[in-house]
């Protein structure tokens, strides 16, 4: 008979019993000289007789400096003739061997597939996402009974994947900062990750701030389209996964949030990122920030690209004049050159379900009347007016019909047609009648100088 290496089945089993996972499993075995060992293993006579398990070796020791090979059968008797006459020609004795597999030995779908009742097994939670050290489930209601357990054999079986922490999402975020609530299943109730992406650091509270990491190509698209030289305002920031990305690559960037958790580790990632010269933080309503940004650009320039990368210079250069006059050397005359950016580029409005509602702040925002008299039309001219990219949801699933609905919106609240630079860019599907979109459109002039 072949060996039996299937996972011992409880059905039902709502609290996990390690040891009811331990199975011994016995198996044929051919015992020989070390130098026999890798004969055996290449011999086209022991095709298909060799063991063949994951995590298991082939070959063990055996007493008397000996070697087990491991076949996947039980008896002598299973064995072709011809197998048999090999093993004789190298002196191989045929033994009997047991393996002993415990609960560490199988993987989290073995777990499940023996715990859940046969009509569960399939479409079963394999899959999970990772933030930082948190696995995260979204498990529907059949399954709930078995939560722990799932959570359990999750963490157990992927401890190599740095899983310390695994939680099931409870509803659909409904509430204004975007949150999940979630119910610890197993693991570390810490829910402060560090998570990487786009070769930045981010530092969260995953149950107190919004972070999704599907939305890393889309965060990375968005930049990519950003020049060094922009000024990007993030209307709806997060913990700044397009702000900090953005700012490493040169851009000056105003970033906010309302939830005063993610201004925390906003300015917590600005820090470790280093790049606090060109990101400004702040924590107000976003049509507060749409309003004011433009005049606090105005009154606290962002140094240009340059002039971010000339202060690190400029602080080794600091470092090496202080070793030179320790030295009693004169150091040279350090010079830095530092243009300020004053003109905001691009909007960044990551809010799907109402930052189109935010728009109408647009109206009037360059005009004198918003920014204490000041005329700004000299400074921005019309091919300069900023670049506003809003996400959205729609329920328009076929392409044309979406953009019509997005633009009506759209131009609804800004309260005048889009010019000619407008896209329209599909982010994803987020349940099967819901599609997010972000549409870039250059700000009408009627409607930034409008009253
Ligand atoms: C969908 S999240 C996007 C966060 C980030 N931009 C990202 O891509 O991961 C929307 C963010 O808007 C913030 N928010 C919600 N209402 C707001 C408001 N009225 N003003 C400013 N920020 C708000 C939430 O706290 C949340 O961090």
């Amino acid at each position: 008979m072949r060996i039996n290496a299937s996972i011992p089945i409880h059905r039902g089993m709502e609290k996990l019993d390690k040891d009811a996972f331990r199975k011994s499993i016995d198996v044929l075995a051919a015992e020989v000289a070390p130098a026999t060992t890798h004969n055996l293993l290449k011999a086209p006579e022991m095709r298909g007789v060799i063991i063949d398990l994951p995590k298991i070796k082939s070959v063990v020791p055996a007493p008397e400096g000996k070697r087990l090979v491991l076949t996947r059968f039980t008896d002598e008797s299973d064995l072709s003739l011809e197998t048999k006459q090999y093993l004789e020609s190298q002196s191989a004795k045929l033994v009997n061997h047991t393996i002993n597999l415990d609960y560490d030995y199988w993987t989290a779908d073995d777990i499940l597939s023996s715990i859940l009742p046969a009509e569960l097994v399939e479409g079963a939670p394999s899959g999970y996402a990772m933030v930082g050290h948190i696995a995260h489930l979204n498990l529907n209601d059949e399954y709930l009974p078995y939560k722990y357990i799932i959570g359990q054999a999750i963490l157990d079986a992927s401890k190599n994947a740095g899983i310390k922490t695994v939680v099931n999402k409870l509803d659909s975020i409904s509430n204004q900062f975007r949150v999940f609530k979630m119910e610890l299943l197993a693991g570390e109730p810490n829910y402060v990750v560090e998570h990487h992406e786009a070769d930045c650091r981010f530092t969260f509270d995953f149950s107190e701030v919004y972070w999704n990491s599907r939305l890393h190509t889309e965060h990375s698209r968005l930049v990519e389209q950003f020049k060094p030289e922009d000024v990007v305002a993030d209307v709806f920031a997060g913990v700044g996964p397009f702000a900090i990305p953005a700012a490493k690559k040169g851009c000056g960037v105003f970033a906010n949030d309302l939830n005063p958790n993610s201004f925390k580790y906003l300015s917590k990632n600005i820090t470790d990122n280093r790049v606090h010269q060109l990101v400004r933080a702040s924590c107000e309503d976003g049509r507060d920030f749409i309003r004011r940004v433009v005049s606090r650009a105005l009154a606290d320039p962002l140094p240009s690209p340059e002039a971010a990368v000339s202060k690190t210079q400029v602080l080794k250069a600091e470092k090496a004049a202080r070793k030179l006059s320790q030295l009693g050397q004169l150091p040279p005359k350090l010079e830095v050159h530092q243009p300020k950016r004053s003109r905001i580029t691009q909007f960044v409005m990551n809010l799907p379900d109402s930052a189109i509602t935010f728009l109408d702040a647009f109206r009037g925002v360059l005009s004198p009347e918003n920014n204490d008299g000041r005329d700004l039309s000299g400074l921005y001219k019309a091919a300069d007016l900023p670049m506003v990219n809003c996400y959205c949801f729609t329920r328009e699933l076929e392409i044309e019909r979406a953009e019509k609905d997005i633009r009506e919106r759209v131009e609804e609240k800004i309260g005048h047609p889009l010019g000619g630079d407008v896209s329209l860019h599909y982010v994803r599907s987020v349940a099967p009648t819901k599609e997010m979109y972000c549409i870039s459109f250059r700000l009408p002039g009627e409607v930034a100088f409008g009253s």
